[in-house]
């Protein structure tokens, strides 16, 4: 699907329209790519995030991008991996989900995600990617809004699995197709 890509990069220099946040439920920042978002949007960000009372893992929130590219962040807390039968799976789509639902409600055109839950929250990269792009995949399909979608992996490694998922669960409907 020509919708949907996958890169490696630092997403606080996208230009996307709405940029993701994997936030923590407070939303008042944090390291990893919480920490860089805050860092490049300004403490405007942080202001207006203290309005917010915070986010539910799995649900999301807009705000203003500030100083950053992106005219507006995505903030959504997702689940901190523990072991996997506590609802993580179920818990990291709804953060997909969420964004792109609230995305698609404000006419966001593009978004640009970084792998949620993958770094301090402890979810296994290749499981997370599965839960991802399904997430993703199976919203573009019902809907023609955002028209654009980007995995922005932070490491070269990430954007490899993220690819080779992508392959094993979509490459056969190219096949298909052709
Ligand atoms: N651009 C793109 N991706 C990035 C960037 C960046 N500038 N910086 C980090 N990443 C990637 C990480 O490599 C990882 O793959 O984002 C993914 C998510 O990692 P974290 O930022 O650690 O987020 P998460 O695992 O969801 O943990 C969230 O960490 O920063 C705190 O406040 C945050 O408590 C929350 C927790």
């Amino acid at each position: 699907m020509d919708r949907f890509s996958i890169l490696v990069g630092d997403i606080t220099k996208s230009d996307a329209q709405a940029i993701v946040n994997a936030a923590n439920t407070t939303l008042l920042g944090g390291s990893g790519v919480d920490g860089a978002i805050h860092r490049s949007a300004g403490p405007g960000l942080l202001a207006e995030c203290r309005t917010l009372g915070g986010c539910e893992t799995g649900r999301a929130k807009l705000t203003g991008g500030y100083d950053l590219p992106a005219r507006y962040v995505l903030h959504t807390p997702g689940p901190i991996w523990r072991g996997g039968d506590q609802g993580e799976a179920a818990l990291l789509a709804s953060c997909y989900r969420s964004c792109l639902e609230l995305a698609e409600a404000r006419g966001v055109e593009t978004v640009d995600f970084p792998s949620i839950s993958t770094g301090v929250y402890g979810y296994p990269l290749a499981q997370a990617a599965a839960v991802a792009l399904k997430a993703i995949m199976d919203f573009l399909r019902d809907h023609a809004l955002p028209r654009r979608v980007r995995m922005v992996c932070h490491t070269e490694r990430a954007a490899e699995v993220y690819r080779q998922t992508y392959n094993m669960l979509y490459a056969g409907e190219k096949a298909e197709r052709l």
